[in-house]
């Protein structure tokens, strides 16, 4: 696995056992075991299921139990009537089977006597047939009531817990969605939402037909033991012989996961799958890559050599040797009966009873063992779900509430949001820090400019102010108070922000991707209109343009702009980078119908055309003289940077100068901002204008020397 997936080197087949997969739910990891063959990685569980079953599952019952009781208690208050009546049916349905045989064997009997003495007792014949067919309509009835009843809790039940589990993500912070374990919970989670394999509905069925198996086997064990008292259990032995064995190999091990981690494999289908990639076709035509790709694949498929993609199944000794004896048991047993015929005094019906019970129990039995540790081991998926619904963020709000805000006031008497950061340290999760020491002050109404190289730390600075984030050190100040001390929620609704990898709400339409800015103005109707922030954003005129305007569904679209993506919906398509950008803003400067005290641009303008980018800051003084607020904008375009009250320059995760473009270009500060602003083409076309300025001596010089 450490090895790269080189090419031209020679398959060796076996390789040594690897750790267990950890994406193999069900069980902890030290109980697993794995071999390879061929390419196959196999999983096996450590230990005999008997084993496994009496040790390892009452320490896993106790752990998990609570949470399986929990959905049930869920299943039932969803639906009680319909509960109620699921389980009594299934109960009922475990014990027809052994009833139907008992019914069957007596019918046999009243044939055999027909026959054998040309006497015929109607009565008992009429009351088998009439109860024969009791069964079978009952069977009929009952399963069709299941079925029905199964769909309704199920797909309720579905409903009910996708819900809980989007809630539970929603609920939970950056902070805790970056942690892998979180996400790995979440994804074990997911698999009690499906309606097969683990599904939340199927665990608890699973778990009814552990009850029911075993009424099932008890109303069969009664019959048996029946036969067993009548001295007929040479008979039973050896009936039981070839289930027996088979149960054997069962219980010795069984496959419990398999997977191709191969490298060569793994890189065939890497290389096929990018011959297909339809977000990849550009480049494998430009850059030529057909070939490559077409001998990347043969490489590896000869490296690989022949092997065969199936695996065997190994169902064990056991259940070999049963396969072998099964062609003697039926013989033996018939045999047996026969030259014992006046020892036994066996009739034909009983034959047939104890012949078709012993096969029922023996198959039932194996049945509840494995479904039985499947259940339990299943059980660790409800456990996720259930500990992800209690997870608790965070980036919380505090105790009682938080603290009231109150918009700020500045010695000019402009109005928005102080901001001081003291201090301030932070990395994230996982990682090593990336800002050290920050420290500045943004008065109230300020518009603040924040420059730096890639990297520097300056959307990191955005994350914190909305507070996606809490710093690591250092404190926040909003007015005064600690970021912490607000109620996150409140505090958003004082912020709009447009991020700069900010979201494409897809498929949604064009309204909608606006209007989630700010649901509660969009919903209830502002002042503020969709529309007006689009067409500040510089979105309108080209919405407008579409045959579905506001209404048009966008979608990702695999081939370029505008893609049908059904007959039905020809104004469905993607928009290009510059477009989506004006809707991200529109729905930037829409969350501002809120009446936001702090509004944070991070890289607006950068997929933007001159123009747009000009229309952008002419209709930002707009909204800013309509109500003052605190601005901050993250730009590399040092045009727009120089329009802003002071520039705040961030250099490796620290603040190294903070003025105006006048005092940073003067020398105050370490002169940082002097060299970006040089190195931008705004400086490159300023030196380029006063050489253009010197050239007309040199042009008439010339020209002067051509006359
Ligand atoms: N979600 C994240 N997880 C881990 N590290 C991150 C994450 N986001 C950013 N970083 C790292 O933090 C550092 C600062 O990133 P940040 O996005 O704040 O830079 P920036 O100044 O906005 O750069 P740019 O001009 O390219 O937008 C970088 O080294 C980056 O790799
Ligand atoms: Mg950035």
């Amino acid at each position: 696995m450490a090895r790269p997936p080189g090419m031209g080197r020679k398959f060796k087949g076996g390789k040594p056992p690897r750790p267990p997969p950890d994406d193999l739910i069900g069980t902890s990891a030290q109980k697993l075991v794995t071999t390879t063959q061929g390419i196959w990685e196999i999983t096996k569980r450590e230990g005999s299921l008997v084993r496994r079953f009496t040790k390892d599952g009452v320490d896993e019952i106790k752990q998990s139990f609570p949470y399986v009781w929990r959905l049930f208690k869920l299943v039932l208050a969803l639906n009680p009537r319909r509960t109620v009546l699921l389980v009594i049916g299934r109960l009922v349905m475990s014990i027809l089977p052994s009833t139907r045989l008992r019914v069957q064997g007596a019918f046999i009997d009243l044939v055999q006597d027909a026959i054998d003495y040309g006497k015929l007792d109607r009565t008992r014949l009429l009351r088998l047939a009439s109860l024969h067919m009791l069964i079978h309509v009952l069977e009929e009835a009952i399963s069709t009531l299941l079925e029905s009843s199964n769909a309704v809790i199920e797909r309720r039940l579905g409903e009910k817990l996708d819900l809980e589990l989007m809630r539970a993500h929603l609920k939970l912070d950056l902070v805790s969605l970056a942690d892998p374990a979180v996400t790995q919970k979440f994804q074990d989670a997911e698999r009690v939402c499906r309606s097969t394999g683990n599904g939340g509905f199927q665990q608890i069925m699973q778990v009814v037909d552990v009850f029911t198996s075993v009424t099932g086997i008890l109303s069969q064990v009664t019959t048996l033991s029946g036969l067993v008292s009548r001295r007929l259990w040479p008979l039973v032995l050896i009936s039981t012989l070839r289930p027996l064995l088979h149960a054997a190999g069962m219980l010795g091990g069984g496959v419990f996961g398999a997977r191709i981690t191969d490298p060569l494999y793994q890189r065939m289908s890497t290389v096929k799958s990018f011959a297909t990639n339809p977000s990849l076709r550009q480049e494998i035509k430009v850059f030529g890559l057909s070939d490559w790709l077409v001998k990347e694949y043969e490489a590896a498929s000869t490296a690989l050599g022949v092997v065969s993609l199936r695996f065997q199944r190994e169902e064990g000794m056991w259940s070999n040797i049963g396969n072998f004896v099964e062609a003697f048991t039926t013989p033996a047993l018939y045999i047996t009966t026969a030259l014992q015929s006046q020892k036994f005094k066996i009739s034909l019906g009983t034959l047939n009873l104890l012949q078709s019970t012993t096969e029922q129990i023996i198959r039932s039995t194996s049945k509840l063992l494995t479904r039985s540790e499947n259940v339990v081991s299943n059980w660790k998926v409800v456990q996720s779900f259930f500990e992800c619904c209690d997870m608790a963020p965070a980036v919380h709000a505090p105790s009682g509430g938080g603290k009231d805000y109150e918009t700020a006031e500045a010695a000019d008497g402009r109005k928005g949001m102080k901001i001081e950061a003291r201090n301030v340290r932070f990395a994230y999760p996982g990682q090593p820090e990336v800002l050290h020491d920050v420290n500045f002050t943004i008065q109230p109404g300020e518009m603040i400019a924040v420059v730096g190289y890639n990297g520097a730390g300056k959307s990191t600075i955005v994350k914190l102010l909305t507070r996606l984030f809490d710093c690591t050190s250092g404190e926040l100040l909003l007015n005064g108070t600690n970021i912490r001390e607000y109620h996150p929620e409140d505090l958003r609704k004082r912020t709009a922000v447009l991020f700069q990898d900010f979201g494409k709400f897809v498929p949604m339409t064009i309204r909608e991707n606006i209007a989630v800015g700010n649901i509660p103005a969009a919903m209830y109707g502002h002042q503020f209109t969709i529309e007006q922030a689009a067409k500040s954003a510089g979105a309108a005129s080209f919405v407008e343009a579409l045959p579905k305007k506001y209404g048009t569904n966008l979608t990702k679209s695999r081939e370029g702009h505008f893609q049908p993506v059904s007959t039905h919906d020809t104004a469905s398509g993607d928009l290009s980078g510059g477009e989506w950008q004006k809707l991200a803003l529109a729905r930037g400067i829409f969350m501002r119908a809120s009446q936001s005290d702090l509004l944070i641009l991070d890289e607006p303008t950068a997929s933007l055309d001159p123009k747009a980018e000009f229309d952008l800051f002419a209709q930002l003084r707009e909204v800013r003289r309509e109500r003052s607020c605190t601005t901050i904008f993250i730009s590399h375009r040092f045009n727009t940077v120089v329009n802003a009250d002071r520039i705040m320059v961030v250099e490796e995760g620290r603040v190294v100068e903070f003025g105006s473009h006048r005092e940073l270009m003067d020398g105050e500060g370490v002169g940082r901002y002097r060299e970006l602003y040089e190195l931008s083409a705004g400086a490159f076309l300023e030196q380029e204008s006063s050489r253009e300025k010197k050239r007309p001596s040199t042009a008439v010089s010339v020209s002067t020397e051509q006359e």
